[in-house]
């Protein structure tokens, strides 16, 4: 397990223009470049209008990129909305599903999750799918019921190590500096993959489960030292070429 590779994906959310994209590119070029053998994946989830732009900039890098969220159709009378397959067209190779910030904002289901990750799996990108209990769940001990339940309805028939990927992110912790304890992380993530091992049958634990939630350099490396810690999905910190880079560093095995 101790050489497991991690993966550090950044999640810009609504942040970003084309200036921050390159500014961030360039960094991330040149750190990977010195870097030389970079023994992590590393994944950013720029807004969609920098998807194209980052997706080239960043060709020639190990960094790949990915959509923030995708519809569950192939096209259509959507107005707003972004295929799978369009997020693939312009060099996605991830997308996020099920954030908090959907979840609790545009009242997305884990049905709905579920039919998003399947056209994410039909499109050939990985689905990081994200789970977690919000405050008052916490409160009333139904932490990993709730996980749970979150997992096991999101999750799309066919989940491989190879196509899905699931990222807990506590909603409390999320952009509030507040992180759980090192013991409550690695209990919800054995949780997690106990689960996971019974949905798939695949008993080698193999897809990965990412924390997320305040992971900033100061935190990372012991977060990312837990034994079923896979990776970490950063927001905040992704947007600061030094922070993220220091989470980097923190995840090469
Ligand atoms: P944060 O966000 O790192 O700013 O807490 C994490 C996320 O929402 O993915």
């Amino acid at each position: 397990m101790g050489q497991k590779r991690l993966l550090v994906a950044g999640n810009w959310k609504m942040n970003g223009l084309r200036a921050d994209a390159e500014l961030m590119a360039e960094g991330l070029a040149s750190r990977c470049h010195a870097m030389g053998n970079v023994a992590v994946d590393i994944a950013l989830f720029p807004p969609s209008t920098l998807l194209d732009y980052m997706a080239r900039a960043l060709d020639d890098t190990p960094v790949v990129v990915g959509g923030q969220d995708c519809h569950r159709a192939e096209k259509g009378a959507f107005t707003g909305d972004l295929s799978a397959w369009m997020l693939r067209d312009v060099g996605a190779s991830y997308v996020l599903l099920g954030h908090s910030e959907r979840r609790a904002g545009h009242a997305e289901s884990s049905a709905q999750v579920k039919d998003k990750a399947q056209a994410a799996q039909a499109a050939g990108l990985v689905a990081i799918i994200c789970v977690g209990e919000n405050s008052s769940e916490r409160d009333r001990g139904e932490t990993l019921a709730v996980v749970g339940r979150q997992v096991q309805e999101s999750l799309p028939a066919g989940a491989t190590h190879a196509n899905t990927i699931i990222a807990y992110e506590p909603v409390w912790a999320i952009g509030s500096g507040q992180v759980p304890s090192t013991e409550e992380i690695a209990n919800v993530h054995g949780e997690i993959r106990r689960l996971l091992v019974k949905a798939t049958g695949d008993d080698s634990g193999a897809i990965r489960i990412l924390y997320g939630g305040s992971v900033k350099p100061s935190n990372a490396a012991e977060i990312l030292g837990l034994g079923d810690v896979d990776g970490a999905l950063v927001g905040g910190a992704s947007l600061i070429l030094d922070d993220f880079w220091a989470i980097v560093t923190a995840a090469v095995r």
